[in-house]
């Protein structure tokens, strides 16, 4: 479990033993539509998580990185397999005991951020806490709010921030609780590079000093390159994976993805 005080940072190179898994997806089929209009966003995703690592998932628009994030979260039911959070079989849940798990065990950052307009940037960031009746970690919310540049801005409404402003927010929220897993969905996409290198590092040395657990949706391979791991999507299915992968060793993969013979069943 995650402590309240946090630990100093490890000495030297992390043991290279495999961690637990944090989340299993298992031949996970997702449809949208009926008939002709039908479209297999998740075509039987194999996909293991690993505890207390940054993972990125890429791949190319429409791959289904959006859908994996949602029914892994328990977002979004899904049409086949299986999501083990922790101990938990997710696709045996009703929407009720999924919407309470992912209060409890989870954060999520959505692609479109989905603040609540009415709420100051403060009261957003602490809406998770409130929602499970939880206290705030004084320290852990102004590590938060000072990693994430939101002092001067937390007495402002979304509709004051800017896009940026308001994912950095999202990203708050998310962390808030120090969740199981944090999911999050594109997170510096709205960012400058010098607000998406700081996000970054953050939630890299949230996984390696504080043993967070995040899945990072993204599509630049700087960004992936902070990852432990880059898992790629291709058609709805796991296509590659990479363990601490490098800029170049991501466009490399990113081109080799590209390429029409890489197509198993085109
Ligand atoms: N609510 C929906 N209704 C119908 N089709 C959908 C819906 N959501 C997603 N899709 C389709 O499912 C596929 C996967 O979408 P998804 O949003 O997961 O892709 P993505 O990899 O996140 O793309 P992007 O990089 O553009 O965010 C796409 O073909 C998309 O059009
Ligand atoms: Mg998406």
């Amino acid at each position: 479990m995650l402590t309240t005080t946090h630990p100093a940072p490890a000495a030297g190179p992390r043991p290279a033993t495999t961690p637990a898994p944090a989340a299993v997806a298992s031949g996970v089929v997702k449809t949208y539509g009926h008939g002709t209009t039908e479209v297999r966003a998740l075509d039987g995703v194999d996909l293991t998580i690993s505890a207390g690592q940054l993972t990125a998932v890429m791949g190319p628009s429409g791959s289904g990185k959006s859908t994996l994030m949602h029914a892994m979260a328990g977002l979004d039911a899904v049409d086949a397999g299986s999501i083990r959070l922790g101990g938990t079989e997710l696709t045996d849940l009703s929407e009720k005991q999924r919407t309470l798990l992912r209060r409890e065990r989870l954060g999520f950052v959505f692609q479109s951020f989905n603040l609540v307009p009415s709420l100051t940037a403060a009261e957003n960031i602490a809406l998770p806490l409130r929602l499970a009746g939880r206290t705030p970690d004084g320290l852990w919310l102004e590590e938060l709010v000072t990693t994430l540049g939101l002092q001067d801005r937390l007495t402002h409404r979304p509709s004051e921030l800017s896009g940026g402003q308001q994912q950095r927010v999202a990203v708050a929220r998310a962390l808030v609780t120090r969740p199981e897993i944090v999911f999050a969905d594109e997170p510096t996409g709205n960012l400058d590079s010098r607000h998406g290198q700081a996000l970054l590092a953050f939630l890299q040395r949230a996984a390696r000093e504080l043993g967070q657990t995040v899945v990072m949706v993204t599509h630049d391979p700087t960004a992936a390159s902070y990852a432990d791991r880059v898992v790629f999507l291709a058609d709805g299915r796991a296509a590659n994976d990479l363990t601490d992968p490098t800029v170049p060793t991501v466009l490399a993969t990113m081109a080799g993805l590209e390429q029409p013979a890489s197509r198993a069943e085109a």
